[in-house]
């Protein structure tokens, strides 16, 4: 993918989730968390701001709210930052039916995130009670059959994670053909059902690293981010290490500091601190120094770019 990293600023717009998955921090039943929703405007001052900012590519994330109403809400916003920016529209909102990820392609959504979280079934079923492995990876497969351009990916060291398990997850992502791939190490989050399990490689963290560098033999042509959970476990220079063994995006934390501590799915994770709006400024700083340039343009699939020649 050469020595282009892209920045793509990601903006965790609503922590309201419906779901109860067992290692996320911001599952419906955490009762300590104040939830939130930005409000268009606040969102499209961020968009506005990123196009200054080397950023030509705006990500949407926020818990599920399978309601018709969430659904309407985010269409329009999504017509509001195509009309009013030039920037590219990533949205991970969770699993919707096909015609909702239609409607936010009408809308103009060009890319969608969605990690199937693990690729065994039953492994799958001991994260998350609302869907099956199989009704996921069915949107993956919606997505795609709509012309997204489509990321999934997965956690590294969920308990019960064998290296068969970690082997057939980069196997899955490249049989899925993805344009972009987010893998990150599995932090325990304490006040979650599995808050108190280990990372399976919690006393050998390079396979974090081995998993990636895997990852990106395996999918020559896939985007794949340099993810904050490397950040959470290798504080202020995870993400960097990740840069330099196969990954190609950044994704500065662009929420409006305010909400930050709110959005924690997973505990130290990094630039919560108030103040920290700065974070792309600092990033491009950071990508220079290891000595990669900032990519330029869209950064659209490589994959789409040659199917439309
Ligand atoms: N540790 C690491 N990653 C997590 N995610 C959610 N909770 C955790 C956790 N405890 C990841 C999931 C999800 C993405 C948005 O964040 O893979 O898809
Ligand atoms: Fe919100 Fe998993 S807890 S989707």
């Amino acid at each position: 993918m050469g020595d282009e990293v892209f920045v793509r600023g990601i903006v965790e717009f609503s922590n309201v989730c419906a779901n109860d998955c067992f290692y996320c921090g911001i599952r419906r039943s955490n009762r300590k968390v104040k939830r939130y929703v930005i409000s268009p405007d606040e969102v499209m001052s961020v968009a506005r701001n990123m196009a200054g900012c080397s950023q030509t590519t705006i990500v949407l994330q926020s818990g599920e709210m399978p309601t018709p109403r969430a659904d309407a809400d985010l269409g329009n916003l999504i017509r509001r930052i195509k009309r009013e920016t030039s920037l590219a529209v990533t949205v991970s909102v969770g699993n919707r039916p096909r015609d909702v990820y239609a409607y936010w392609q009408a809308c103009g959504m060009d890319r969608y995130l969605l990690r199937f979280e693990a690729s065994d079934p039953e492994l799958f079923a001991r994260l998350r009670a609302d869907c099956t492995l199989e009704q996921r990876l069915q949107c993956l497969r919606d997505l795609k059959a709509l012309g997204v351009q489509t990321g999934s990916g997965f956690m590294i060291g969920l308990p019960g994670e064998t290296l068969e398990v970690l082997a057939d997850n980069i196997l899955l992502c490249r049989l899925l053909d993805l344009d972009m791939i987010g893998i990150g190490p599995f932090i325990p989050h304490p006040d979650t059902p599995l808050g108190t399990s280990q990372n399976a490689y919690v006393r050998d963290s390079e396979m974090f690293f081995t998993a990636l560098a895997v990852l990106r033999l395996v999918n020559p042509d896939a985007h794949i981010p340099a993810t904050t959970a490397f950040d959470a476990v290798f504080p202020k220079r995870g993400r960097e290490l990740a840069l330099q063994r196969g990954a190609n995006i950044f994704m500065p934390n662009a929420t409006p500091a305010a909400y930050r501590k709110e959005y924690l799915l997973y505990p130290n994770k990094p630039c919560i601190d108030e103040g920290s709006d700065q974070c792309s400024h600092c990033v491009v700083l950071q990508v220079r120094s290891i000595g990669r340039t900032i990519g330029r343009g869209p950064g659209d699939s490589i994959k789409k770019q040659s199917a439309m020649l």
